[in-house]
């Protein structure tokens, strides 16, 4: 990623995280992790939450009695995070793109909750290979991402920068997946669960894919 579109996205996530002036009681949990409560309860290791934002999947994890290791690019995020969830065991700031502050193998379970399509393809590969790297062999990555018909939230808009790759007005990019693209970056991983639906968390419904993968 170009260093300008890296500073973008931190600008506007840490704004973002700032606006919306989340307390645990406004965070709302959504139901898209129950169908994988099995593979969720079976980690004796702490759950990893990437790019945990607000802290919605933290709380479930949470509610399920899991211990989370909840992780983003913005300081402001981790700072609601620690103040909301004083629980969490750890609330790490980095960014995806220097590589994960893990060792290998270090992980039964990660969810990436519409955090990996802020990439070009070489970035988005080299995330999949760290968090392969940090996931132990039968490990599983749970992940939703923005799908090519999600023509609300700026699928087709803006400047093409890449294939399925848009800049936006805010200065950061942002890829729209079709299946065959999730097939391809995540063939490293066996695909166990794979369906594109309708979320209704935003004003407008969004279009996403829901994921679950295992490390062979
Ligand atoms: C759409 S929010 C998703 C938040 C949360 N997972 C959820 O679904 O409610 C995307 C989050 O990913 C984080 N993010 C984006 N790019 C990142 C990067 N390169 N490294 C770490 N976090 C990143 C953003 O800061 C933001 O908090």
């Amino acid at each position: 990623m170009i260093r300008e579109h890296r500073d973008s996205s931190l600008r506007y996530w840490n704004d973002i995280h700032k606006s919306q002036n989340y307390d645990r009681g406004s965070i709302r949990t959504d139901d898209w992790l129950e169908r994988f409560d099995d593979i969720i309860m079976r980690s004796e290791k702490p759950v990893l939450d990437l790019g945990c934002g607000g802290g919605n999947d933290t709380l479930y994890l949470l509610s399920k009695g899991k211990q989370v290791i909840a992780c983003d690019q913005s300081e402001t995020a981790i700072e609601n995070i620690r103040r909301n969830f004083p629980e969490v065991k750890e609330a790490i700031c980095f960014n995806m793109l220097d590589g994960f502050p893990f060792d290998d193998e270090a992980f039964e379970v990660i969810i990436a909750d519409l955090c990996l399509h802020y990439f070009g393809s070489e970035d988005t590969k080299a995330v999949l290979g760290e968090i392969r790297r940090v996931l132990v062999p039968g490990g599983h990555m749970i992940l939703r991402v923005n799908s090519v018909n999600d023509v609300n939230h700026g699928a087709g808009h803006g400047k093409e920068i890449e294939y399925h790759v848009y800049e936006t007005e805010s200065g950061t990019i942002k890829r729209f997946f079709d299946e065959e693209d999730i097939r391809l970056f995540l063939s490293d991983f066996e695909i166990e669960y794979l369906k594109e639906e309708t979320m209704s968390r935003y004003k407008f419904e969004k279009r996403l894919f829901r994921v679950c993968v295992k490390k062979w």
